[in-house]
């Protein structure tokens, strides 16, 4: 079969659906794939590198009259007219919102792969543009931030004076959030996010920002994974704290969606009107509708008290190299998926929920919206109340931790000289560790829990002691050399884990 990955007619767009390694994955998969003269040149992948990896550069025609055609947006009806009667496109095509693109694919007789349907379960993860492009896009949006920032993100101490840390606020911690998230962080800011999905505070936090929870008690999370929308006292709670947080912070990044509706309002002008002059705002949902009052697609907006407002729709195109190379894999990974026997002929499985989601026209029949794919596990019932406890008698506690400290009296007495300091010495370490690890930062708390499996030397050095008196018993030599062994494999491998935990932590 040949693949065609045609040059994007979109303006503005710069991405591209293949990439020189891509090709050369999907002609192992048994393709042929044909790329439209110049197709990769503003992703700065030239028709030569193609060519290097085994493609063919053709034309328009050509490209459009192959058995598949693999493309970022949705095609034109001239683009549409140019494909073989019965021949695959894999595009984002935005089902939701486009019955009659549907009907003019199925009339073709097409069969259509929308990228933009993957369905949201971990084993689609592999070909989901969604996520990856919104990867790219969360990125690039920290990034015009500072841009249009007047100051550093990063805090520093120079001799012309000391500049504080930016602060940032990102609202929606999905797969754009997080990436605003450990990008502003990266940049040194301090950073702040907040979500309708209490859950994801713990993956907030683990990228070194601070969860702000809106104090209303509810739970916002529908069956498939998504946001559902929230109720009224939820979004006047939610209102008071952006309210408080704007007018604190430099830059906030709005990323909040609900699938299948408008944007949520969430930034309004009042708000706006608090914030401190040069501070920015971007509005990751503007094509939707905005997150943010007045910001506007493809434009930046200032307000009358000078907040820059960014409503961009194409964040991840202006990281063309990267966001084509994301996007050309997730098509790589489908065409794995669709080509069971690597012998470049697409096979699709309607049993698969995940072809079957993205199927959305099959040789003429629109086949869209697909049945519904539950993604979270189902909500644990919350436990039964418990009879409050009647409370306990204060001389009962009493007279227990009398007798507990009697005991501990009568132990001391009893053991031999030495075990008070030997005690002292654990108490003291307890309280000191205590203290180190707290302050450590969570993401950090396992290779340090690794690393202290080195404490297992030391059972090391007692078999060893213990060889040493080995002539007189063989089992006292074999329990040594079991204790030297055993030890040896937790205080070796604590260091492994600990080394290749901390290298995902070193950049490059
Ligand atoms: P996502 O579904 O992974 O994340 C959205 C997050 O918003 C979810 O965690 C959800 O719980 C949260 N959310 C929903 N309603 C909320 C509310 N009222 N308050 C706070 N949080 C709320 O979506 P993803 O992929 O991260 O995309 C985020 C946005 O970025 C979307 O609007 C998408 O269209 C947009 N986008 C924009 C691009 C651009 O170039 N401007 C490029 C890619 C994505």
């Amino acid at each position: 079969m040949r693949i065609g990955i045609p040059l994007e007619s979109l303006a503005g767009e710069t991405r591209v659906a293949a990439t020189p390694k891509s090709v050369a994955q999907l002609i192992k998969l048994g393709y042929e794939v044909l790329v439209e003269t110049g197709a990769g040149a503003q992703a700065s992948y030239p028709d030569g590198d193609y060519v290097g990896a085994g493609a063919e550069i053709v034309g328009r025609a050509t490209v459009w009259a192959a058995d598949a055609v693999a493309k970022i947006n949705p095609p034109t009806d001239a683009e549409i007219a140019a494909m073989s009667e019965g021949a695959t496109l894999i595009a984002l095509v935005a089902a939701p919102r486009s019955p009659e693109l549907l009907a003019k694919l199925a009339a073709r007789r097409l069969t259509v792969l929308a990228m933009d349907a993957v369905p949201r379960i971990s084993r689609a993860q592999a070909l989901d543009v969604i996520s990856s492009m919104a990867n790219s896009a969360g990125y690039r949006a920290v990034i015009e931030a500072a841009h249009e920032f007047g100051s550093f993100f990063t805090g520093q101490v120079t001799a012309a004076g000391k500049v504080p840390p930016a602060k940032v606020f990102v609202s929606g911690a999905g797969v754009a959030g997080l990436a605003a998230i450990g990008t502003a962080r990266a940049l040194g800011a301090i950073v702040r996010a907040t979500d309708v999905r209490a859950e994801v505070a713990e993956q907030v936090e683990s990228m070194g920002a601070e969860f702000v929870a809106v104090e209303a008690g509810e739970q916002q999370e529908s069956s498939d994974g998504y946001a559902k929308e929230a109720s009224e006292a939820y979004a006047e709670a939610a209102a008071r704290m952006y309210a408080e947080q704007v007018k604190e912070v430099d830059i906030v990044v709005t990323t909040a969606l609900i699938p299948g509706r408008p944007a949520p309002l969430l930034i309004t002008e009042e708000m706006l009107a608090t914030m401190k002059p040069g501070s920015v705002v971007v509005d990751m949902a503007a094509a939707n509708g905005g997150n943010v009052a007045g910001s506007a697609p493809d434009e930046l907006v200032t307000t009358p008290n000078g907040v820059k407002i960014i409503g961009y729709t194409d964040l991840a195109g202006r990281l063309p190299t990267q966001a084509s190379q994301l996007f050309a894999t997730n098509i790589v990974n489908l065409m794995k998926l669709v080509t069971p026997a690597k012998d470049g002929l697409i096979v699709l499985d309607m049993n698969d929920v995940v072809q079957r989601g993205m199927t959305v026209v099959s040789a003429g029949e629109v086949i869209w919206p697909p049945p519904p794919t539950p993604v979270s596990a189902p909500r644990p019932a919350p436990p039964p109340l418990k009879e409050p406890k009647a409370p306990r008698d204060p001389r009962v506690t009493y007279g227990v931790l009398g007798v507990c400290g009697l005991a501990l009296l009568g132990l001391f007495w009893a053991s031999p000289a030495g075990l008070l300091g030997h005690f002292m010495v654990f108490m003291l370490a307890v309280v000191i560790g205590y203290y180190v690890i707290g302050n450590v930062s969570h993401s950090l708390h396992t290779p340090l829990m690794s690393v202290t499996n080195a404490i297992s030397g030391i059972i090391v050095v007692g078999s060893l002691m213990g060889l040493r008196q080995a002539d007189s018993s063989i089992a006292i030599a074999v329990l040594s050399i079991g204790g030297i062994l055993l030890a040896s494999v937790n205080v070796f491998g604590g260091f492994t884990v600990t080394h290749r935990m901390l290298k995902m932590f070193r950049r490059g």
